[in-house]
């Protein structure tokens, strides 16, 4: 192991304790980092010579964040504002843009028209490409859009906003926000107006993980903010997450926890109803987070041997011409980073790109097998229906097989690595998805 990637992994598992909520000795925007000081209402450069010479200082700053306080007046200092201060991270940031393939996954996998039938994801679902291109993504999509809470995961001034109005922001109309978008994918998310200093500034995060955040190294939080499972709360519209605790963060739990909403009729929370059979079915969105952070993850788990958190395989370290070590902001695929393999995974993984060649091999066959037999038995129970051959419990149950199948399925469906990630959760779910559709399909016999 390379020495300097030996003290990363140190500071990994060093976890600070974490500052929550309540700051002590907030200063004028409310915000207090690790240096004490606010860039933001100043305008002055407190952090000019800090990008890192060496590991360790980086190390220090990945152990701990802290959770950015609501009701501030904070304001967005933008990305391009930090381009003279921070050279070396904007540009590389700005290498997001070069990331401009986008797939649309209703061609690529026309299965999920049938599968997704009544939801927008059926009409239109591009796959991710540079966060750069979020608002260009989401305002160009073919889903229709209401509200601004579909801004959470996209801007630094929704972000901003939510922090200052509190959950009311989330239920705010598309069409009142839109305008005000100054900042797509900023730097805030990450390091509120300081950057360097690791913040969270989805507050939902620190809500669903209650004291275990301080089991979560604050680079991976920092991605958690957005690559994971949510939902909107039905009352608020808030984007919560369906666990309050880590024990609680996996696909067996969080269905369970959102099979427990239930609504003043009686009826199981969903995203939609499926017209045709009646399934309330439950849309899963890119869980990366549950998924690095769960059982069997090999560098992500809480009992992994060799812990790697999200910027360490994306991100990864980088020297910029005059020599000065940082982390680089551009969000790619390990394999895109030549650097980062051979200094890092290569003592380990003699060829990760073949390796993971062969899990999303092996991942996309059944993945695709077990969507051809959802999409198959979502039409048999329509069939089946009509036929007045299924009715009363068996009708409920074969509903409640299929929402529970089509919950695993999506699970390893929309998850970003295609099964790398964690090969075991993966397995897991798979296999729970097939047990639902048998459980399914015999009550259609
Ligand atoms: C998605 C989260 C995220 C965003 C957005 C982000 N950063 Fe970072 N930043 C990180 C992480 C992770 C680190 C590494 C922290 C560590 O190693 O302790 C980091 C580290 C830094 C550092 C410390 C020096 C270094 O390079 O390690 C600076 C300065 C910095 N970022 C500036 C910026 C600027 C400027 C922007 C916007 C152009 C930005 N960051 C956007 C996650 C982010
Ligand atoms: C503010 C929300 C947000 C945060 C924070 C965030 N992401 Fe993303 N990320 C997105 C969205 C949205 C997309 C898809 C963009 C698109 O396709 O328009 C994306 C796409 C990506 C991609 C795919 C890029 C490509 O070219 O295909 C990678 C890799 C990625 N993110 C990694 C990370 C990592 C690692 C972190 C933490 C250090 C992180 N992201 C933090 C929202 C976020
Ligand atoms: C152990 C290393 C490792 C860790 C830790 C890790 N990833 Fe990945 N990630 C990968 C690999 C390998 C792939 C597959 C890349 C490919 O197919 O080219 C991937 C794929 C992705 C993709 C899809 C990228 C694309 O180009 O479409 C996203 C998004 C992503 N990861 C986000 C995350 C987030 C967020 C975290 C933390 C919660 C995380 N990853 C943690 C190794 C890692
Ligand atoms: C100290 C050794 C070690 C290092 C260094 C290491 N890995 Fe791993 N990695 C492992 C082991 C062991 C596994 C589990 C393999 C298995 O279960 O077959 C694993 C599994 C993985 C997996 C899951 C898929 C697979 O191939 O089994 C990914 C993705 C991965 N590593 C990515 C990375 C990346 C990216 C790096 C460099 C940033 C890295 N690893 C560095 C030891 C290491």
């Amino acid at each position: 192991m390379p020495e300097n990637k030996d003290k990363l992994f140190m500071g990994g598992i060093l976890v600070a304790a974490v500052v929550l909520g309540a700051i002590a000795g907030v200063n004028g925007k409310g915000f207090k980092g690790q240096g004490g000081s606010d860039t933001a209402d100043t305008g002055k450069q407190t952090e000019p010579e800090t990008q890192p010479e060496t590991d360790t200082q980086a190390e220090t700053k990945e152990t701990a964040a802290i959770v950015a306080e609501r009701g501030t007046g904070i304001t967005v200092t933008k990305a391009d504002d930090w381009s003279t201060q921070f050279p070396n991270q904007y540009e590389t940031y700005m290498l997001n843009n070069e990331n401009d393939e986008v797939h649309e996954y209703t061609e690529l996998h026309p299965y999920i028209q049938r599968i997704y039938a009544g939801y927008g994801f059926a009409k239109s679902y591009g796959s991710a490409r540079g966060h750069t291109y979020v608002i260009t993504d989401l305002t160009s999509t073919g889903r229709p859009h209401k509200l601004a809470n579909c801004f959470t995961c996209k801007t630094s001034d929704f972000t901003a906003k939510a922090l200052n109005e509190g959950d009311s922001a989330y239920a705010t109309a598309f069409e009142d926000f839109v305008d005000q978008v100054t900042d797509p994918f900023g730097c805030f998310h990450c390091h509120t107006n300081e950057p360097g200093t690791m913040y969270v500034t989805h507050t939902y995060l620190a809500n669903a993980l209650g004291d275990d955040i301080t089991k979560v190294d604050a680079a991976t939080l920092s991605c958690g903010q957005c690559h994971s499972e949510y939902y909107f709360d039905p009352a608020t519209k808030a984007t919560t997450f369906g666990y309050t605790s880590m024990a609680g963060m996996n696909p067996d739990d969080m269905l369970a926890y959102e099979n427990s909403i239930v609504d003043g009729e009686g009826n199981m929370f969903a995203d939609w109803v499926d017209e045709e059979n009646g399934i309330r079915k439950l849309k899963v969105q890119h869980p990366e987070f549950e998924t690095i952070l769960g059982e069997g993850s090999p560098h992500g788990s809480a009992n992994a041997a060799f812990k790697l958190s999200c910027a360490d395989c994306h991100m990864g370290k980088t020297k910029a011409a005059d020599g000065t070590v940082f982390t680089d902001h551009e969000w790619t695929s390990p394999l895109d980073n030549p650097e980062l393999l051979e200094s890092t995974c290569a003592q380990c993984h003699k060829d990760l790109a073949s390796e993971v060649e062969k899990i999303q091999t092996a991942y996309w066959e059944r993945v695709d097998t077990e969507a051809e037999q959802l999409k198959a038995l979502n039409d048999d129970l329509t069939a089946a229906i009509n036929a007045g051959t299924i009715e009363g419990d068996a009708l409920e149950e074969c509903r409640m097989a299929l929402r529970s199948a089509q919950w695993y399925w999506d699970f390893v469906f929309v998850e970003n690595s295609n099964g790398v990630h964690n090969p075991t959760l993966t397995q897991h779910c798979l296999d729970q998805a097939q047990v639902f559709m048998d459980q399914a399909s015999g009550l259609m016999q």
